[in-house]
């Protein structure tokens, strides 16, 4: 994999750590904080959530998520979409195509044989105009013009951040478009709520509101089916340590080197009805993350390709698991799956899509 911003035409200008230009257009650094001294930074770079700092139980700040104290490493290393919003499409795309009404789309293969996370070009790795609209409150816009990176319609995309003083990260998604096209997008910060290169995650406790997960092939692509979790790794419905059976013999495990896969979520209704999806507790510091979302689906990654030689930004490596991401969607490769939610997107309607983290003690 390779990062979109090493062509020899790129001219990097860089003022300090965050405040560089890349071929003319600005990428800056914005920070929020609540009254309780919760604060995130977040660059116009991708929309990528930069550092998180939440109290542990004895009210010690510590920055919860992966992620480089400079632009020049974001741009600079193979892509692991740390802290990113992706989109249009989050997870993958069998074999980079899909149709609308018998039209053929081709996208970029950017994993394997499959698109993923809307391409070398995607949402992650391009400069978003910003609009600061409080201390709590910034939003981001774009137009993602018809046929980028291959998709159709001219969509134009707003993203909303708002950090509660109830120790909520809210962030909301809308995009229009002029033609039907498909939409998915999420949120990829990498959470370890002991601290950020503090070591494995498995010792985190998760519960999932899914009773059914999708299982993929070998490729990384759901086979269609939505199997039930009772009896598997899979099952999170109670609280559970995340590494009690990761070393089972279970072929879905090996397939995907551990658990990187979409839950489905029970109590999906509709995008006006918000749901608890997850809940993810550290021991050791206290920090519980609960996650809502108005989405079907719920993929939990256990940084499985985390391996240690990526050097994060207060210089510890970040090793194999040192991290989840818990990714409200629509479940990969809807376009290619009748029988999952629809992931269309027509002109007279509106995407939206909400994920909030709350965090709190326990
Ligand atoms: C996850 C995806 C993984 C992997 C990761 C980035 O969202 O499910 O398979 O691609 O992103 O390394």
């Amino acid at each position: 994999m390779s990062n979109i911003f090493t062509p020899k035409s790129t001219k990097i200008i860089e003022k300090s750590n965050f405040a560089t230009e890349i071929n003319g257009k600005s990428i800056r650094l914005y920070k929020l904080k609540n009254i309780n001294g919760v604060e995130i930074t977040i660059t116009n770079f991708g929309l990528k959530l930069v550092s998180l700092y939440v109290p542990d139980r004895d009210g010690k700040l510590d920055d919860i998520v992966l992620g480089f104290s400079s632009i020049k490493d974001y741009l600079h290393t193979d892509e692991i979409y740390f802290g990113a919003t992706i989109g249009r499409y989050g997870n993958r795309i069998a074999k980079g195509k899909f149709s609308i009404n018998g039209t053929e789309y081709v996208l970029d293969n950017n994993n394997g044989n499959n698109h993923l996370h809307g391409g070398t070009n995607g949402f992650h790795n391009l400069i978003w105009d910003a609009e600061v609209i409080s201390d709590t409150e910034i939003q981001f816009t774009r137009i993602s013009k018809d046929m980028e990176e291959g998709y159709p319609g001219n969509l134009d995309v707003r993203v909303h951040y708002q950090l509660t003083d109830s120790n909520e990260l809210k962030i909301n998604y809308y995009a229009t478009t002029d033609k039907t096209t498909i939409v998915n997008m999420t949120h990829h910060s990498y959470f370890n709520l002991s601290g950020e290169g503090n070591g494995t995650i498995n010792n985190h406790i998760l519960t999932i509101n899914a009773d059914r997960f999708t299982p993929v092939n070998y490729d990384h692509i759901p086979t269609g089916e939505l199997a039930p979790v009772a009896h598997t790794p899979f099952d999170f419905r109670n609280p559970k340590v995340i590494g009690t059976d990761i070393k089972s013999d279970n072929e879905q495990l090996t397939i995907s080197r551990g658990y990187d896969h979409n839950f489905v979520l029970n109590d999906y209704k509709n995008k006006d009805t918000l749901i608890v999806a997850a809940k993810i507790t550290d021991p050791s510091s206290g920090r519980v993350m609960e996650v809502f979302t108005n989405e079907p689906g719920l993929q939990f990654y256990g940084g499985n390709f985390l391996t240690g030689k990526t050097i994060g930004k207060s210089d510890k490596p970040y090793t194999h698991r040192s991290a989840f991401c818990l990714e409200t969607q629509h479940f990969p490769d809807s376009p290619n799956q009748p029988n999952f939610p629809c992931t269309l997107l027509k002109p007279e309607s509106t995407y939206r899509s909400t994920c909030i983290y709350k965090f709190f003690i326990g």
